[in-house]
């Protein structure tokens, strides 16, 4: 496939960015978008010029580190994939892909298609720790019966893998999605329960804090969100912030 890249090029978090264009041929359908991505980076190496900055780690849906907004979606044109695991088979021969960073003012620019998801690491550091003890005398999982349901949505919540997809394609840059989705995956569990109240209230006083938008229920995210966490969680983060409030001094 021969293909022209728009790219957003910015050298650091200070300068003004633009995008720029880069023809590249000879792309195996085959070959996954990141993939396509060094090719580019390897040429423009030969070439003597700067290569592309953009995240990655596992390449295979895992760490959530992948992000890029392409043609105008997060993670891409495929549903329930970040974009490490899309393919060059979703575009066509002759194709010109728009490729920019994930957008939002809690996620700066620090290069290129490079930003910085700090805010994630604070809000869930705000969430705190749970209360089990591992001294030792650990409890047996198995003693602790949970109701299959309810471990099937703290494990369907678990699956965020805190990418941002969600922050980026919302209207209002809300992160509502990803932070209901840690707080329902504690929530569900008997381990959960010590510093439920907390963590909700200290986990969206930091969300507020960082300057993410509020959610208006557009459902954007859940459609852009590789791990198809549902909005059913941003109810329940909802109503655990209301309980957890109308208890609370905070
Ligand atoms: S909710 Fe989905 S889109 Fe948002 S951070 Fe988690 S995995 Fe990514
Ligand atoms: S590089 Fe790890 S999820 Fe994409």
């Amino acid at each position: 496939m021969d293909l022209t890249l728009k790219i957003w090029r910015q050298k650091d978090a200070k300068s003004e960015g633009k995008m720029e264009t880069y023809p590249i041929k000879n792309i195996s359908e085959h070959s996954s978008f990141l993939e396509m991505l060094d090719v580019l980076n390897e040429n423009l190496v030969n070439e003597g010029k700067e290569p592309v900055a953009f995240d990655h780690d596992c390449r295979e849906g895992i760490c959530g580190m992948c992000s890029l907004y392409i043609n105008g979606e997060a993670h891409g044109p495929d549903r329930g994939v970040t974009t490490c695991q899309l393919h060059m088979r979703m575009f066509k021969d002759g194709d010109t892909i728009y490729i920019e960073p994930f957008r939002s003012k809690a996620f700066p620019v620090i290069k290129d298609l490079v930003v910085d998801r700090g805010s994630f690491d604070r809000i869930q550091h705000a969430g705190g720790f749970i209360s089990v003890n591992t001294s030792g005398n650990t409890q047996d999982a198995n003693a602790l019966p949970i109701p299959k349901p309810d471990a099937d949505k703290a494990m369907d919540a678990a699956t965020c893998i805190g990418c941002g997809a969600c922050v980026a394609t919302c209207k209002n840059s809300s992160a509502m999605l990803f932070v209901a989705a840690k707080v329902s995956q504690y929530s569900y569990l008997p381990q959960g329960q010590v510093e439920r109240k907390e963590r909700v209230l200290n986990m969206v006083e930091q969300m507020d804090k960082e300057g993410f938008g509020n959610c208006t229920n557009t459902g954007a995210c859940e459609v852009e969100c590789p791990k198809g966490i549902s909005l059913e969680f941003i109810a329940r983060m909802n109503r655990e912030y209301f309980g957890a409030s109308i208890v609370s001094e905070k």
